[in-house]
């Protein structure tokens, strides 16, 4: 079958696009529409055209596969398709449901009208790509929602609901029957005379004053951090108030060129790629069906419980969120009620959604009443004896078929399954706080979880909008097992003279939320003594543990609780303090350990390559099954810039064999044993090899 079907139906030419599974604009979907359009155009019996998507989506947008090959510039290309549509003289209605994204939507910007079902949402997500929409998006969507909206809308790549998108003035019409009101909303535009191009719309694009621009780029500006693709928008979008359609499309088209060149370019194109690639496990194949998950328990209803039960509840699964103790139980309610008022007062979501979602979840304080769940997901803190007496009752208390799951961020699955009669539905379902917030989802397998458990935590995951991650049974799993470097490296570069300043500012330039060292004092040193503790129990002989954080706590310098620790506060303000740096000299010199000065760039490596380092020991060891597994873990879990594409890419991009350079120095100065280099970094630097290359050598036993 053609890409783009043709048929004729009460005078209107439909053109449907069947490019499964997304009618990406690819070059023969691209060619198919042009060829629709001509023959409708040439159709007397034919007095206006609706171009309609099959299958669940009307057009994702640019075939993001395309990219980079001769296909992706071969006419026709979308710039051209575009110019026959506003050339057309019959008018062209962009029927739209599921969703209308990038190319796709401003494929439909061309159109001369667009009707959508109300389920539909519309955008243009090229920032995501780090990229501008390039076929005029930037250009024409001001011209119609006017450039406030536009601005948002584009640096933000949000999806825009169609009865927004619709006020907004992208939707001319939400419809009920699609293919057939679109041919009635055709028809009516022929009988009254084709409309003008949203091109030739200017009322909302002129006498726009320049101080929109400098204030969105004032205010918006922090939350770019380090991406270029946004500033690049705005400019873009400023100039299609200030030029002629034609000089603002010409610079649009310079710097989506420009950006398409970008190392952040390639980085997001990698990153979105990867979080697609985790969700498929070689081991299970793609035929095995997962579970449905139809109703879910929660058990825990701390910070961490809540956030899970919210995450079920606001994807639409109905959730119990048990707890024993009554009164933990109704202050975990009330701490899910107050977080879905703040969501209201904010405008994110509306009091029927509250109502809703807060009506999904079902606090009950007992295993009584489980006999109607899919799915368990234990939440509660990280003690053995308390997860195995949980997973004793829920083996009871659930449904035979029900999976169970356990928010464990380093205990062993193995043990916990052992208190089970069915190991092979023991998974770690591992979310982070705040869970109704962060995207990652850590699913663990033990050696007897089955394809079938996994299949469905993946799919779950997907379900209730989280990135799904799987990861083999080890201390800390893919992502915790990593942090620790990060964060006690950062320490080991304060005994040697940086300052929590230096440190963080190189951390939160490089695009990290917060550095490490405020992250710590807004953490608070309690958690982070205690569980030292339990790591020194098990650290190498050759290793030694740094101990600023128990000197700040013996200072009473707790974090930002007691407005002191690396930093001092002034309310939420961090300030450099004098007295966090005598007290980490007077450490270092404890430890005999000269103070020197250290580079940005220094800083950089230290931070951020002995993850590469561990990452690459985590293939070697099978916990995580590629490099990419760990990208979309970083980014997801730890806020790693996403416009790098995360911690394996961006080693990779500036070079293995740096990474390996710091693991050596630093293997010499902390202990070989956990940071020396990884068997396979040496092996892909020796060989000049990259991590795609590392499953045969992993396999060939390195
Ligand atoms: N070009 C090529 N392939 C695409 C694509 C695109 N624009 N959009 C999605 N795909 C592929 C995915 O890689 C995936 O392939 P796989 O099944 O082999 O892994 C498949 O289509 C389904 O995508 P997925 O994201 O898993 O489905 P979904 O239903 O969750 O989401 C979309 C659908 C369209 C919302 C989502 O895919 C998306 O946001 N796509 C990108 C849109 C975009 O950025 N367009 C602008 C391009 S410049």
């Amino acid at each position: 079958m053609s890409t783009v079907d043709y048929a004729v139906q009460s005078s209107v030419a439909v053109l449907t696009v069947a490019y499964p599974p997304v009618n990406a604009l690819s070059l023969a979907v691209r060619a198919g529409l042009g060829e629709g359009v001509a023959r409708a155009i040439a159709d007397p019996a034919v007095k206006a055209i609706v171009v309609i998507g099959s299958g669940t989506i009307f057009i994702a947008g640019a075939d993001i596969s395309e990219f980079g090959t001769p296909n992706s510039a071969a006419e026709p290309r979308l710039q051209t398709l575009q110019a026959q549509f506003e050339a057309s003289p019959k008018p062209i209605v962009a029927a739209i449901h599921g969703t209308a994204l990038g190319g796709g939507l401003e494929l439909a910007l061309t159109c001369h009208a667009r009707v959508a079902v109300q389920s539909a949402k519309v955008g243009l997500p090229e920032v995501k790509l780090g990229l501008l929409p390039g076929a005029g998006g930037t250009i024409r969507l001001p011209r119609l929602t006017g450039v406030v909206v536009a601005l948002e809308a584009i640096t933000t790549g949000r999806h825009i609901g169609a009865v927004e998108a619709n006020k907004l003035g992208i939707v001319d019409a939400i419809v009920f029957d699609l293919k057939a009101d679109a041919i009635g909303y055709a028809l009516k535009l022929a009988a009254e005379g084709t409309p003008p191009p949203v091109r030739d719309r200017n009322d909302k694009i002129t006498g726009v004053d320049p101080k929109v621009f400098a204030d969105f780029r004032a205010r918006a500006g922090k939350k770019w951090r380090g991406q270029i693709a946004p500033a690049r928008i705005v400019d873009v979008i400023e100039a299609a108030t200030t030029r002629s359609f034609d000089d603002a499309k010409a610079f649009e088209n310079e710097q989506f060129k420009a950006l398409m060149e970008s190392d952040q370019r390639k980085a997001l194109i990698h990153y979105f790629f990867a979080e697609r690639e985790a969700r498929k496990i070689p081991d299970v194949p793609a035929d095995i069906k997962p579970l449905p998950i139809r109703k879910v328990v929660v058990i825990g209803s701390g910070l961490m419980g809540g956030g899970i039960a919210m995450s079920f509840a606001n994807a639409g699964i109905p959730v119990k969120l048990l707890d024993i103790d009554a009164e933990a139980l109704a202050r975990g309610m009330g701490v899910i009620r107050k977080t879905y008022e703040t969501s209201l007062s904010r405008g994110s979501i509306t009091q029927a959604q509250l109502d809703e979602r807060f009506g999904r979840i079902e606090p009950v304080g007992g295993y009584d009443d489980l006999g109607d769940v899919d799915m368990a997901i234990e939440a509660v803190f990280e003690d053995m004896a308390l997860k195995q007496k949980i997973f004793a009752l829920l083996d009871k208390a659930t449904p035979p078929h029900a999976i169970l799951g356990t928010n464990t961020s380093s205990l062993d699955i193995d043990q916990i399954a052992s208190a089970t009669t069915r190991p092979d539905k023991v998974i770690g379902a591992h979310f982070f706080s705040p869970a109704n917030v962060m995207k990652l989802l850590e699913a663990v397998r033990g050696s007897k979880t089955s394809a079938e458990t996994i299949a469905t935590v993946m799919a779950l995951g997907k379900q209730i909008g989280k990135a799904p991650v799987l990861a083999g049974n080890c201390d800390g799993f893919i992502g915790n097992r990593m942090l620790q470097y990060y964060t006690v490296n950062a320490e080991y570069m304060l005994e040697r003279g940086a300052t929590p300043e230096q440190i963080d500012r190189v951390a939160e330039q490089f695009g990290m939320a917060m550095g490490p060292l405020a992250m710590r004092d807004l953490a608070g040193m309690a958690q982070a003594v205690n569980v030292r503790a339990v790591r020194k129990l098990t650290l190498p002989a050759d290793e030694r543990m740094p101990e600023l954080v128990e000197r700040m706590v013996e200072a009473g310098r707790i974090g930002q609780k007691s407005s002191a620790g690396f930093y001092r506060y002034d309310g939420r303000e961090r300030l450099p303090d004098p007295a966090a740096l005598d007290l980490i000299r007077a450490e270092a010199q404890r430890q005999g350990i000269e103070q020197r000065s250290f580079t940005d760039e220094e800083i950089l490596a230290r931070l951020f390559h002995p993850l590469v380092n561990e990452g690459a020991k985590e293939l070697e060891e099978g916990i995580a099954i590629r490099a990419s597994d760990i990208d979309v873990a970083w980014v997801n879990g730890y806020g790693f810039p996403v416009h790098t594409g995360g911690p394996m890419f961006w080693g990779e991009q500036i070079g293995l064999d740096k990474v390996l350079a710091t693991a050596r120095t630093l293997g010499a100065e902390n202990g070989q044993t956990r940071w020396g280099p990884s068997r396979l970094l040496e092996r892909l630097v020796a060989e000049g090899k990259g991590w795609k290359d590392a499953p045969a050598l992993i396999a060939a036993g390195l």
